[in-house]
């Protein structure tokens, strides 16, 4: 494990947020931007920020990273780790996709050293794309949780995950039952919840895949463990909506399966939520459950839009996540970008600001770990991204043009514009987990 310096100042241009701005004004007193700063580090956590032109004492170790972007490391409340066997692949809507490539792919979990191998690719590739904590589904197999957890705890990383519980409706190499799959969890709440950065999430991969029983039990382990988080998917797509009100016609809704099974609080993750009613919002944002959206999945997959003036209108929750490998990249900006275009087919423009703070401080505050992650706030643990502010000599030339402008311009082109590419490091409490191999000099020094 790479050592922290007690005592570490790294300069940049530091960005965070000190609340939450409007969905679409470009300029918010909610966006903080100290241009050429240094943040201190002590200890792993966040101590100050003090101008560039004058650097901490000589007992700081320094890193200087000027004509970079600082931010918060970036979380992902929802991705999937067996999956990146078949993101992109081509040709199909959810359910069928899930049984043509997701299923078959999550199997070779079964196996503890796939599920350690794929756990170590899939956290370090997350940390090279700049995203320090995850809502993470592994499979059906403790082991793949356990795998998750151990190397999610060899990082130093905030990770939320727990093994899926699907007792129906996939194949018998993936199911499980209701008695052993409590006991799986009770025994992986017991090894990881709450150790170091580990949450335990209590995993119904979706309605259809789960007995009433199974989510009975699911609720009843929520009940006995205070803490807990709770994730699901919840009305992606049209098909699995209708079956979801077959399999469940006493319910009013797919939403409400999940209420009835006393599923839904303030630790509630769920996925999509494109096809929900003002009812269903209304038991959001009373329950405090929230919505990771997913654009990059939900266009992908052909799902559908998520509204998201409606969920704010209606005070619920929003995060946004990758959802690899439904998703198509790793990368949040990427993510962002394209959660901009939803927005904008729907006729309203989403600002860099909301943007960027649902994969951040609105995450954090989403997963009730505002004290802790998601800004660069004093005390919060140091997870922080440095990121060039551009990539290649089209948005180099851009990002130019763009300094002259209003800092939203700015910030909007490269969020827009940027990718994994553009990350230099990434650390995690401090200490440094990613860097970019030297070969890969900084594009706004090659362009002056
Ligand atoms: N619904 C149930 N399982 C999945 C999954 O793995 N990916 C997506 N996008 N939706 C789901
Ligand atoms: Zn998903």
């Amino acid at each position: 494990m790479p050592d922290a310096p007690t005592r570490l100042a790294l300069r940049g241009d530091l960005l965070d947020f000190t609340g939450t701005p409007a969905l679409d004004e470009p300029a918010s007193p909610a966006v903080r931007f100290r241009p050429d700063h240094w943040l201190l580090v002590e200890d792993g956590r966040i101590a100050g920020a003090l101008p560039g032109p004058t650097p901490p004492g000589e007992d700081w170790a320094r890193e200087d990273h000027r004509g970079r972007l600082l931010m918060p490391g970036f979380i992902d409340t929802h991705v999937h780790c067996p999956q990146l066997d078949v993101i992109a692949s081509y040709g199909s809507s959810l359910l069928d996709w899930l049984d043509t490539y997701t299923f078959p792919a999550e199997q070779r979990f079964a196996d503890a050293a796939a599920a350690r191998a794929g756990s170590a690719l899939f956290l370090d590739a997350l940390l090279a794309h700049g995203t320090t904590a995850a809502a993470v589904y592994p499979t059906v197999h403790a082991g793949s949780a356990d795998a998750l957890f151990e190397a999610a705890a060899a990082r130093g990383m905030r990770l939320v995950t727990g093994k899926v519980l699907m007792d129906r409706h996939a194949p018998p190499a993936l199911c499980d039952d209701v008695v052993g799959g409590q006991a799986d969890c009770e025994a992986l709440i017991a090894r990881w919840h709450g150790r170091g950065r580990a949450a335990y999430a209590v995993t119904v991969r979706f309605a259809i895949t789960s007995t009433p029983p199974q989510l009975a039990m699911a609720g009843g382990l929520l009940r006995r463990h205070p803490g807990l988080y709770m994730q699901t998917h919840v009305a992606e797509n049209r098909d699995e909506v209708r079956w979801a009100a077959e399999l469940f016609p006493e319910a009013r809704s797919y939403l409400d399966v999940y209420h009835r099974a006393g599923l839904l609080d303030e630790r509630a993750i769920l996925a999509h939520g494109i096809w929900l009613d003002d009812t269903d919002r209304a038991l959001l944002a009373d329950t405090g459950a929230h919505i990771a959206h997913c654009p990059t999945s939900n266009l992908f997959l052909g799902s559908g839009l998520f509204d998201w003036a409606a969920a704010r209108e209606a005070g619920v929750r929003v995060s946004v996540a990758t959802d690899v490998g439904g998703g198509t990249t790793l990368s949040m900006p990427r993510t962002l970008a394209e959660a901009y275009k939803v927005q904008a087919m729907q006729g309203w423009r989403l600002s860099a600001w909301a943007a960027l703070h649902a994969a951040t401080r609105g995450a954090a505050e989403a997963l009730q770990l505002g004290g802790e992650i998601g800004s660069l706030e004093p005390g919060r643990l140091a997870d922080v991204v440095a990121w060039d502010w551009s990539h290649g000599p089209v948005a180099a030339h851009r990002d130019r043009l763009a300094q002259a402008q209003a800092l939203h311009a700015r910030v909007f082109a490269w969020m827009t514009l940027a990718d994994e590419r553009q990350v230099a490091a990434t650390w995690v409490a401090g200490v440094p987990r990613w860097r970019r191999a030297p070969d890969r000099a900084p594009q706004v020094a090659a362009l002056g």
